[in-house]
């Protein structure tokens, strides 16, 4: 029995999903098949270094160890159970299991224990969530200074890049770009509800039926309390999409319960795993999403006293977030579980 895994990338032909089968490759994650999945659309296709675009089926998704999905919420609720029920772990990146009560919700950096409490001793697959985007990156700023000082109150403020809404909305940012700066009438937007090309719409994500948040506010508020596991945290959270391509910016005003100074943070920030400091703004340094694109760290800078109270800082967090937001951290997961034994081989029983 090979140590190496049988590995199903489902959404192989999107963002993530290709960055995710570039990572594995890169990363060297011990695999001996990746098989691509996405919609029947895709199915037949050939991918570079990968292989054929399978569809799913019940004949398809058999035989698999691990499962890292990308492919939206509904395909999510519909294969990632029929994938852990035949047998995979399933790293799931989108929304639809992140807040149920049996499924970790893991970054690498801040909860890997709690990959173990869910999936020790299981003999059958399960499932992980891979947090939201906006959520992923903060949360990795915010760990050291929630054990230092602990978290009473987060301000949030997001300036998300398209990238994060999908490959559409990319083409969408960039074709309205074009025609407005060649005199050219736009299209009617298809993605977002309104121009998004030279704008800032403060609507990222979408309304629920009388709900004054958006779905992606709620992620924000509900994921950090999961994460950080203290659901005493109080979260107020505006978040806006702006036409930056990729890259997304957060302005963080973090109150804590104990004092911790400018510096403090600095230095807590400058330990932690994962995390570049860049805060110099007399040198107009500081985390920009030009600058942290094609990187898999958390960028953090602007960190200063808030003015206005004495237990409260403000700071800047940027990341990729196709990268430290969604494919980096489902792969950074999927090596938790190897090195866990979490995985296990077909044929093989996980290590109790
Ligand atoms: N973009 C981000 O920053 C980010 C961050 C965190 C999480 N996520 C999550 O990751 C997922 C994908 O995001 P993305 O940006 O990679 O989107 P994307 O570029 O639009 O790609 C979507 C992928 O899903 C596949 N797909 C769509 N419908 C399917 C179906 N019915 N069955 C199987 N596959 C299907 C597509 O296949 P076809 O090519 O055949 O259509 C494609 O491979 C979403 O759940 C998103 O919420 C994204």
């Amino acid at each position: 029995m090979s140590e190496d895994y049988r590995v199903a990338v489902v959404g192989a032909t999107g963002q993530v999903g290709s960055l995710m089968l570039q990572l594995l490759r890169e990363r060297e994650f011990p695999v001996r098949e990746v098989v691509p999945f996405a919609s029947e659309r895709s199915a037949g296709r050939d991918l570079e270094r990968v292989g054929t675009v399978q569809a799913l089926t019940e004949d398809t998704i058999q035989g698999f160890d691990l499962a890292l999905f990308s492919a939206g919420g509904s395909t999510s609720g519909e294969w990632a159970p029929r994938f852990a029920q035949a047998g995979a772990v399933v790293v799931d990146n989108s929304s639809r299991w992140r807040m149920s009560d049996e499924v970790p919700l893991v970054v690498a950096e801040v909860n890997p224990e709690a990959l173990a409490r869910a999936l020790q001793g299981a003999s059958h697959g399960g499932i992980v969530a891979n947090p939201n985007c906006s959520t992923m990156q903060m949360v990795v700023a915010l760990k050291p200074i929630h054990d230092a000082a602990g978290i009473e109150r987060l301000v949030i403020s997001t300036y998300q890049a398209v990238s994060g809404t999908g490959k559409k909305a990319v083409d969408e940012l960039l074709d309205q770009s074009h025609a407005l700066l060649h005199d050219m009438e736009i299209a009617p937007p298809q993605v977002y509800p309104h121009q998004i090309a030279f704008n800032a719409l403060p609507h990222a994500g979408s309304f629920a039926p009388g709900d004054d948040h958006t779905d992606e506010e709620r992620k924000l508020i509900d994921e950090t309390r999961k994460i950080l596991g203290d659901p005493s945290i109080r979260v107020s959270a505006t978040c806006v999409r702006v036409p930056v391509v990729n890259g997304h910016s957060e302005a963080v005003n973090v109150q804590t319960r104990e004092p911790l100074s400018p510096e403090g943070a600095r230095e807590l920030l400058r330990a932690a795993p994962g995390i570049t400091v860049a805060d110099d703004p007399d040198a107009a340094l500081y985390p920009l999403a030009t600058l942290a694109t094609g990187h898999d760290d958390v960028f953090v800078g602007r960190i200063r006293r808030d003015p206005g109270h004495e237990r409260a800082l403000d700071m800047w967090i940027v990341a990729d977030n196709l990268r430290k937001g969604a494919a980096t951290n489902a792969v950074q997961i999927a090596e938790l579980l190897h090195a866990q034994g979490l995985i296990a081989p077909r044929g093989a029983p996980a290590a109790a």
